[in-house]
């Protein structure tokens, strides 16, 4: 079955159905691809959600097929959230495609870096209002961080809606500012791959002191994991209170820890890296 015939048999619950809470994705790529799995596997009926994708995978064709979500239809009616999740150099082009799902009850979102609630207002001049997302890649696994920022037009009921839609793969919290989008790109949006360095730098450490590398790699990951499992059952705890937890007064983790958290030495370097993420993220948005 191609694109057309799976978009045949569901375009018409499409804007239509439970007409509060309906869903246009463009672009189904790694992350939106992630968002969508996300919500599926939360059991989203396939018939509140349409995509929008110029080569769909057949795994994406597959899910389509067998959740009942409409892939490449044409327009039916519009949406209540259109979540943009092509590459930021797309959008001038798919814009005027994507403008017709967008009326005036239409929550227009969108995750790419660097383009402003301005440019997404001038492109779709009928939706009743927009909101940048900035989501990371542990989405794909469900355990996303996304910060949120509106342009102010939205109604509470709308935003909620956009929060739900986001939350199905993770954390979403509200900023105040547009600026702050780019404080999360620093931090969350960014930060996996600095959590990757740390099991790796552990790797290298483990190696530096004698142990073969596969061993110390396998050590490394495996440390990483398990705290961050931890940190996720123990989300009463505070990562401060965890790691008091596992610190003996004298003992090895507390000798350790002096050398990291030293005149702030941890602290003031990731201070310095995701500053630098921050300026870079900047630049990136002109
Ligand atoms: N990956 C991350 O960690 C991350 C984190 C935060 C934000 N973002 C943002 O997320 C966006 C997507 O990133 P990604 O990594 O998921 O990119 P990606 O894997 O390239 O996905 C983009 C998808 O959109 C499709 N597409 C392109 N133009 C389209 C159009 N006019 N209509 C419908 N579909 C279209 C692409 O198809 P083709 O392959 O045919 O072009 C592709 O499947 C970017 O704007 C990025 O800034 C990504």
């Amino acid at each position: 079955m191609d694109s057309a015939d799976v978009a045949g048999a569901n375009v018409a619950h499409v804007g239509t159905g439970d007409a509060d809470d309906t869903i246009l994705l463009v672009g189904a790529g790694r992350m939106g691809g992630a968002m969508l799995d996300g919500w599926l596997a939360r059991g989203v009926a396939g018939s509140r959600i349409a995509v929008l994708d110029t080569q769909p995978s057949d795994a994406l064709l597959r899910s389509c097929r067998q959740h009942g979500v409409a892939l490449n239809p044409p327009v039916a009616h519009p949406v209540n959230t259109l979540l943009l999740a092509v590459k930021p150099q797309g959008l001038d082009a798919a814009a005027p495609g994507i403008e017709p799902w967008a009326g005036p009850n239409t929550a227009v979102v969108s995750i790419l870096a660097g383009r402003t609630l301005a440019d997404l207002a001038a492109k779709f001049p009928r939706a009743a209002g927009c909101v940048r997302a900035m989501p990371n890649l542990p989405a794909s696994v469900g355990r996303g961080a996304t910060g949120i920022a509106g342009d102010g037009r939205l109604p509470e009921p709308a935003l909620t809606r956009v929060e739900r839609w986001l939350g199905a793969v993770g954390l979403v919290e509200r900023l105040d500012h547009e600026d702050q989008i780019d404080v999360v790109t620093a931090i969350s949006g960014s930060g996996p791959a600095y959590v990757f360095l740390l099991a790796e730098a552990l790797a290298e450490a483990g190696v530096r002191l004698g142990l073969p590398p596969d061993l110390a790699a396998r050590l490394g990951r495996a440390t990483v994991e398990g705290a961050g499992e931890m940190m996720h059952r123990h989300a009463d705890l505070a990562p401060a209170a965890l790691r008091q937890n596992v610190t003996s007064p004298g003992g090895t983790t507390a000798a350790a820890l002096a050398v990291l958290m030293a005149d702030g030495a941890l602290a003031d370097l990731l201070a310095a890296a995701a500053g630098a993420a921050h300026r870079r993220a900047r630049e990136l948005a002109g």
